[in-house]
């Protein structure tokens, strides 16, 4: 049994500090937004009392859907880059860009990059990956089980959260789901944005979501993660060999209010009996007390993937 954990949208604060010419452009309407509002709604006691949830539950491996910081700050990095080093090592934990973590055009040392152990291939992968993978999609093997992360984070306007794929990540992508699913991996894709057209509106959606609903449909694969829509998303599509299922988590690091459901986060229990895949899903909630994580609905009960 592989056991998988997810959780997306921690939102990372307080904010640094910013100075005056961080501000410049569209940080501005990102810092506003957060001393306004957003500051109130992600809490990171929830946070830590999630993370210490999820860590009792000894996961094989740890899922990050993005937007782990807020304005894409230089020290917002850093600082998520800390709570990184003490959360999980690299090796167990894999995440992939939401669009607060590229707010803004940035020398990749000093945002991304430093993060790029937790999004990097591992050693097991290579014979998989054609030389122009870098640095998106990722893929990192465990054993028979893989896993793809897609960035779909982009520098956009103020007031716009949309994010692309792109030609060049469909075309791998769409490689490597064929070759694993010729070789019966079960395939796990990670990416920010919700990834089948309909569930955002222009502004925040994925913008080549017609697109990536079709590599999917075509090669296939057996779990899609997901965040940027802070609640709780189930959907599933027909692949080639059998169900796709997408799941998008609520923020790990949000409190209950009327606009916004309360922190949660995932976990996939994933195994092979007779050469068929099984996976099933607990969801672990906030507490009425903000004090603690109990279980949720589950979101599928064991799908069978032939
Ligand atoms: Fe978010």
């Amino acid at each position: 049994m592989f056991t998988l954990a997810h959780l997306t949208d921690p939102h990372i604060g307080p904010l640094p500090e910013p100075g005056f010419r961080a501000l410049m452009g569209k940080r501005l309407s990102g810092y506003l937004s957060w001393t306004k509002n957003r500051h109130r709604i992600h809490n990171m006691d929830i946070l830590r009392a999630l993370t210490e949830d999820m860590r009792a539950q000894q996961p094989d491996q740890i899922a990050l859907t993005g937007d782990i910081v807020n304005i894409s700050l230089p020290e917002e990095f850093s600082q998520a880059r800390r709570w990184l080093d003490e959360f999980a090592p690299p090796e167990r934990l894999s995440l992939v860009p939401g669009n607060h973590d590229a707010y803004v055009s940035m020398p990749y040392a000093h945002g991304l990059g430093k993060w790029q152990d937790y999004m990097s291939s591992n050693a097991e992968a290579a014979p998989f990956l054609p030389p122009e993978h870098q640095p998106f999609p990722w893929l990192r093997l465990f054993g028979n089980i893989a896993m793809i992360g897609l960035s779909s984070a982009e520098p956009t306007w103020p007031f716009v959260a949309g994010g692309h794929v792109g030609r060049r990540q469909f075309a791998i992508l769409s490689e490597l789901l064929a070759k694993l699913g010729a070789e019966n991996f079960f395939r796990i894709v990670l990416i920010h944005h919700p990834p089948l057209p309909g569930f955002n509106s222009f502004r925040k959606g994925l913008w080549d979501a017609e697109e990536l609903r079709s590599v999917l449909c075509t090669h296939g694969a057996e779990l899609v993660l997901h965040g940027h829509n802070h609640r709780a998303m189930f959907s599933r599509l027909e692949g080639p060999g059998g169900p796709i299922a997408i799941a998008g988590a609520p923020s790990a690091s949000a409190r209950k209010s009327a606009r916004h459901p309360a922190a949660g986060y995932y976990l996939f229990d994933i195994e092979q009996i007779d050469g068929s895949w099984h996976c099933s899903s607990r969801v672990r909630n906030l507490n009425e007390g903000h004090s603690g994580f109990v279980d949720g609905e589950a979101l599928f009960s064991t799908l069978v993937y032939s």
